[in-house]
């Protein structure tokens, strides 16, 4: 197993990972949807904050991807990813439009915005951790000063992960999401 910067070619197994790991979630039924929310920015617009797990034929099995400027995400999202994300869910996108207030007092402490999956065989040995901490070592040596991401307020056991690697609560999302955040 080894984890390392993503690749272009990884990108279709990536987006795979992405669809497979949202199933019984929010997002479940549309590859997508969920890519386009959760995956496509962060892929083709910042590969270096983008890191894979992959098992002995280098395939990934997992990955964390991340912007490391929220802000300047959000807007990059809008210009690029909007319109098709609108054509895909009305209400996704009026959610995606409207997630920058709920993350207005938390970017300029915590400006990273990352995404983590690992396919279920890969999960509880460790690799999710590794996963976050080489992202955090390369965020580190960017000079950024903190990360966050919004998980359901249903997924009990990434909370649990996320608090096991120091991450806290900084707000609640009308119970429904919660964001998390860590000082790096
Ligand atoms: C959440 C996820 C990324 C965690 O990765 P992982 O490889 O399974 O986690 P690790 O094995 O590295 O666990 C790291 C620590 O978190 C703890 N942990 C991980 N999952 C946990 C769970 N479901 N319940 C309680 N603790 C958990 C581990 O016990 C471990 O603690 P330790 O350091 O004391 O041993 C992975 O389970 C996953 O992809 N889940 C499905 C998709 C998902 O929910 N993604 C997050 C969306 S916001």
């Amino acid at each position: 197993m080894q984890i390392r910067q993503l690749k272009n070619s990884d990108i279709e197994s990536v987006r795979e990972i992405c669809f497979l790991t949202a199933q019984g979630k929010r997002i479940s039924l549309n590859k997508d949807l969920c890519c386009t929310l959760f995956c496509d920015y962060y892929v083709h617009f910042e590969p270096s904050n983008c890191f894979v797990l992959t098992a002995e034929n280098d395939l990934p099995v997992g990955y964390v991807l991340c912007s490391q400027d929220y802000d300047l995400y959000h807007k990059t999202y809008m210009e690029n990813f909007y319109d098709k994300l609108k054509s895909l869910s009305k209400h996704e996108a009026f959610l995606k439009k409207h997630e920058k207030l709920f993350l207005k007092k938390i970017v300029s402490s915590y400006p990273a915005h990352l995404h983590i999956d690992v396919l279920d065989s890969y999960q509880g040995k460790g690799f999710g951790k590794g996963l976050i901490r080489k992202l955090i070592d390369s965020l580190k040596s960017k000079g950024i000063k903190g990360v966050h991401l919004i998980v359901g307020a249903s997924n009990k056991g990434a909370i649990k992960f996320y608090y096991k690697l120091g991450f806290k609560k900084v707000k609640s999302i009308f119970g429904q999401a919660v964001i998390l955040a860590k000082k790096i």
